[in-house]
């Protein structure tokens, strides 16, 4: 394989006692076929020599950005990065990415990148579940990029706690996703490309630039299923139970996943007006909707039920308008299939399914107890008596909660910034897979 046909791996590393695994997760992506361009921090220099990773990487480290190679290191490695991948990532380093800060090679490239990043934390537990670092690594992961979390187990000074670096094959798989997500999956190399002072640095910035799907974001492709709106059940041929739903969301929903590079079917009550590139398919009833998401899901990477299906519909519409005349009519209802939960016994391997659950009251014991129901990885909570969230509102307030116990915030603002952070943490279920 020429070294130009390699994915280009920026390799960012910071200045934690962690760093010492960079140099292993290197060693991996270049056996594992990707062109590694080391670039360091001055303080991760504290904990690791710049030798090792000449020695190992596809290319000379970089630290500085005046002037080592190129007068503009930053932009040329932020141009042909195929994916940026940062181990560990400290506090520091986070929190002035998630700021837009640059004043370091790391950060500017970070910030002059346009490729999928991989974020991967590491810190002591005190500093990793402070509010700010929390806050930041959710600012990231609602711009697109994928963490990493760190596991729980022995930090540097003898203490337990969350905080310690993902293993590196960890780390490893969750880039290697990336660039199968954007069609630059490596081809293993038996002789891994020996790192050299000689190694010219026109080599990475000849590469191709990421080839992505449409949009090339972090789901690119990815064949994501969108439900959307509230069904309608007929009572007769003029009158319906239906819900206050607008489609709004998942409407937003659809196009985030659009606009982030995903191939995207949105099944949809609503008439609203749809993006081209968008497959929609417009149903009405939960009979309807089953049929068209049971059918498109068996070819998605990933489905997101926003619809909210009517939980019961009556046994038997009447063919015919119902009289007033005629008195108040007896309506029997009888229960609609639960589509989520079907897909939760489904599911093909991999497939990651994400509920929303429309509640009142304990929001967020009711929503949990739907996730482990359905058989789904992310449930959204929605409080939908919150004051601007929920049904209808442009806004909405969410809670997203993971199957590993994890929940995440997401506090009042517009429904595309919900679908933002919804599919934010679906990049990082993706890579997971
Ligand atoms: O459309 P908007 O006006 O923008 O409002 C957005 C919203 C409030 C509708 C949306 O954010 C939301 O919460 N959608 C889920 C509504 C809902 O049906 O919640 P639920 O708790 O009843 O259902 C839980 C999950 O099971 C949902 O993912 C639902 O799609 C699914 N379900 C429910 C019933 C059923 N028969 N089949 C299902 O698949």
């Amino acid at each position: 394989m020429s070294e130009t046909a390699r994915p280009v791996v920026v390799l960012g590393v910071s200045g934690g006692i962690a760093a010492y695994k960079a140099v292993d997760v290197c060693r991996r992506l270049v056996d594992a076929g990707a062109h590694v361009a080391p670039v360091m921090t001055e303080a991760a220099g504290r904990f690791v020599g710049r030798t090792t990773f000449d020695a190992l990487a596809s290319e000379p480290v970089q630290v500085s950005l005046w002037g080592e190679r190129s007068p503009i290191p930053h932009t040329r490695l932020g141009q042909h990065a195929d994916v940026v991948v940062v181990v560990p990532a400290t506090a520091d380093v986070i929190a002035r990415y998630a700021h837009g800060m640059a004043d370091d090679l790391l950060t500017a490239t970070l910030i002059a990148t346009r490729a999928p990043v991989v974020v991967c934390p590491a810190m002591h537990t005190e500093m990793w579940e402070h509010p700010a670092v929390q806050a930041n690594l959710a600012t990231l992961e609602s711009r697109g990029a994928v963490i990493v979390p760190p596991e729980t187990g022995r930090l540097a000074g003898g203490d337990e706690g969350a905080g310690r670096l993902a293993e590196p094959a960890v780390i490893v798989d969750a880039v290697l996703a990336v660039l199968a997500r954007t069609g630059r999956s490596p081809a293993p190399t038996a002789a891994p490309a020996p790192a050299s002072a000689t190694a010219s640095p026109s080599a990475s910035a000849s590469a191709p630039a990421s080839a992505s799907g449409e949009g090339g974001g972090d789901l690119a492709g990815l064949r994501v299923l969108v439900t959307a709106g509230g069904t309608r059940e007929p009572i007769d041929p003029v009158r319906v139970i239906t819900n206050r739903s607008s489609g709004k969301q998942g409407h937003a929903l659809a196009e985030a996943a659009y606009r982030r590079g995903a191939a995207v079917v949105l099944v949809t009550t609503t008439d609203r007006p749809v993006p081209g590139g968008i497959d929609v398919e417009r149903v009405e009833t939960a009979a309807q909707m089953e049929e068209a998401v049971l059918r498109r899901a068996q070819g998605a990477d990933v489905v997101i039920m926003a619809a909210a299906v009517a939980d019961f519909r009556p046994k038997a519409a009447a063919d015919a308008k119902l009289k007033k005349s005629a008195g108040v009519p007896e309506i029997i209802l009888e229960p609609t299939p639960d589509i989520l939960a079907t897909l939760g016994a489904r599911r093909r391997p991999g497939q990651v399914l994400v509920g929303f659950a429309a509640e009142t009251g304990d929001v967020r014991e009711q929503a949990a107890a739907k996730l482990a129901s359905k058989g789904v990885d992310l449930m959204v909570a929605n409080d939908v008596s919150a004051p601007g969230a929920g049904f209808d509102h442009d806004t909405n307030e969410v809670t997203l909660l993971d199957r590993l116990g994890g929940a995440h915030q997401v506090p009042l603002t517009t429904k595309d910034a919900v679908a933002d952070a919804v599919l934010a943490r679906v990049a990082t279920l993706v890579a997971r897979r």
